[in-house]
């Protein structure tokens, strides 16, 4: 394993170890390139060099040695004043940003495809189901699929890529397979009309990072190389888009090995991420990072961990807006409300290109319905606002139009998706009187009771009645308006929701990633 190559050959680095030495010669002096380049670039604008000191004397503390210099040169800039190209790069930056539509305040950011505020991936959640339910409540924003393997893709295996609810969906590949992407891509693109793919670099999960074969391996270990075949695999699949489609690439801050996270490893630093973000750019033109802006410990900590332990880092995803003036960041991880989403966003001028929230919409849905208005502007011409019951026959609607529309099955398969879709109504009910354990009791009950092989109700009927059966008709029926957790139309309950697919984040001891993270339904078939 790279870990045990690493410990035989100490001077190596991560992203050197295994290479020949003129492959290391060549990375160092590009990484010497690079750094001078960056160097260049820094802004003499007395609030951007402070931010920028702060955050080299961050990966400082944690690169040790080879971090003091990283500090000295960044103090130095600060003091510097001979840096009058500088400035005017870094006003020709601005004025990139700017020429995009970017500054603070803008709904749009410049970039009218909502990637602005995006709902994360989210393994066995962002199903076709949550979809549907989630265009249902907001018109702008972008959506995410779940992750797919490319082989499932490409066999026309994948039940999540099946369907494209019109623009701003983003579809998430899988994979190290240049060929295998790039046709998958070309999949996604052209037969179901997705207008952006995404490549995963972040996921932690032993199951995609823990292969034995190394040229296997995906998610977070491509970050491993310094990005080498993260920027292959995005060349590619760039090739294999349309015009006006585009790739995008979802990533860490760095990989590290050590959970405690107490040691500095060369592949989790500030420069590291530089790097990879430059390879990447470079060789496959992508423009739009989306960083969960922490690092992703592998062989340490399981998936859910991974999302808790390592330490958030929003400076060194602001710093990445300044170091490549020309390309588009979304900032993911632990944001929690549309408030804070809304002031990230006009945080440093309007600097991200969009924030991107996973476990809250996951946990609590009817935030779905404020993101038009609070992150958009836009009130939907004073419309009145659904109430969850409406969320739920439109959903129930949709149910039935899509269980009508796949090839013939049987009755336990007919289940199976009607429990997907269940699951889609357990986080609409957060915040009600009655909480979402006796909603999902109340649901078990039902398919218990219902759906074998002679039962020819709709399923949107059935939903109905289990919802009308528990849930109180008061938090049912009231208009969805100020939704956020502590909101005045949601009500405290009790309830701990442990052992949920909505709260196994708050589970520590269990490993719910390796189902999370990385192998949907069409994966587990595919020999990965
Ligand atoms: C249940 C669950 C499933 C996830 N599945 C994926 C996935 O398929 N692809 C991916 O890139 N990230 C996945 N993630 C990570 C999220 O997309 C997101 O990066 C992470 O949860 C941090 O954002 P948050 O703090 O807003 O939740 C998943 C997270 C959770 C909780």
């Amino acid at each position: 394993m790279r870990q045990a190559r690493l410990a035989r050959e100490p001077n190596a680095s991560a992203a050197t170890v295994g290479r020949s030495a003129r492959a290391r010669t060549a990375h160092h002096r590009r990484r010497r390139r690079h750094r001078r380049r960056h160097a260049q670039r820094c802004d003499v604008d007395g609030e951007k060099v402070s931010r920028r000191v702060r955050v080299h004397a961050q990966c400082a503390t944690r690169r040790g040695a080879r971090g003091a210099t990283a500090m000295i040169r960044a103090s130095s800039l600060a003091s510097s004043d001979a840096a009058a190209d500088a400035a005017s790069m870094a006003s020709g930056a601005r004025g990139a940003r700017g020429a995009r539509g970017g500054g603070g305040g803008d709904a749009t950011n410049g970039w009218d495809d909502g990637s602005r505020l995006a709902v994360a991936p989210g393994l066995d959640v962002t199903t076709v189901g949550f979809r549907a339910m989630a265009r249902s409540l907001t018109s702008h924003a972008r959506l995410w699929t779940e992750m797919a393997h490319h082989d499932a893709v490409e066999r026309y295996k994948s039940n999540t890529m099946m369907r494209c609810e019109g623009a701003r969906v983003t579809a998430q590949l899988g994979g190290s397979d240049p060929s295998g992407l790039a046709r998958a891509t070309a999949v996604l693109v052209d037969d179901y009309g997705y207008d952006e793919v995404n490549l995963n670099c972040g996921c932690p999960s032993d199951r995609v990072c823990g292969k034995a074969d190394d040229a296997k391996t995906f998610g977070a270990a491509l970050m491993l190389d310094g990005g080498a075949r993260a920027a292959e695999c995005a060349r590619r699949m760039a090739e294999a888009c349309d015009v006006g489609k585009q790739v995008t690439v979802k990533h860490r801050l760095g990989v590290r090995f050590d959970k405690t996270m107490t040691k500095s490893e060369d592949t989790d630093s500030y420069d590291y991420v530089v790097d990879f973000v430059e390879n990447v750019r470079e060789a496959a033109g992508v423009e739009h990072f989306i960083v969960h802006a922490r690092s992703a410990v592998l062989g340490g900590l399981n998936p859910c961990a991974n999302r808790r332990v390592p330490p958030l880092r929003y400076d060194e995803v602001y710093a990445l807006c300044d170091e490549f003036p020309k390309c588009g960041f979304t900032l993911n991880g632990g944001v929690t409300s549309l408030e804070q989403a809304r002031e990230l966003l006009d945080r440093n001028d309007g600097a991200l290109r969009g924030v991107m929230m996973g476990r809250a919409f996951y946990k609590h849905s009817c935030l779905l319905a404020d993101i038009d208005r609070i992150i958009f502007d836009d009130d939907g011409g004073g419309a009145p606002r659904p109430t969850r019951a409406d969320v739920v026959k439109k959903f129930g609607e949709f149910c039935d139009g899509a269980l009508a529309a796949m090839p013939p099955m049987d009755h336990k398969e007919r289940k199976k998706h009607c429990r997907r879709y269940f699951k889609v109504v357990d986080g609409l009910t957060f915040g009600t009187r009655t909480g979402g354990k006796i909603f999902r009791r109340a649901g078990d009950e039902m398919f218990d009771t219902y759906f074998g092989p002679d039962d020819n109700e709709p399923f949107s009927k059935r939903l109905w009645d289990c919802t009308q059966a528990v849930v109180d008709a008061e938090t049912w029926n009231e208009e969805l308006k100020n939704i956020n957790p502590d909101g005045e139309n949601t009500y405290k309950t009790s309830t701990k929701r442990r052992g949920s697919h909505r709260d196994r984040d708050s589970d520590s001891d269990s490993d719910d990633g390796d189902d999370v993270d990385g192998i949907t339904d069409a994966m587990r078939n595919t020999t990965l």
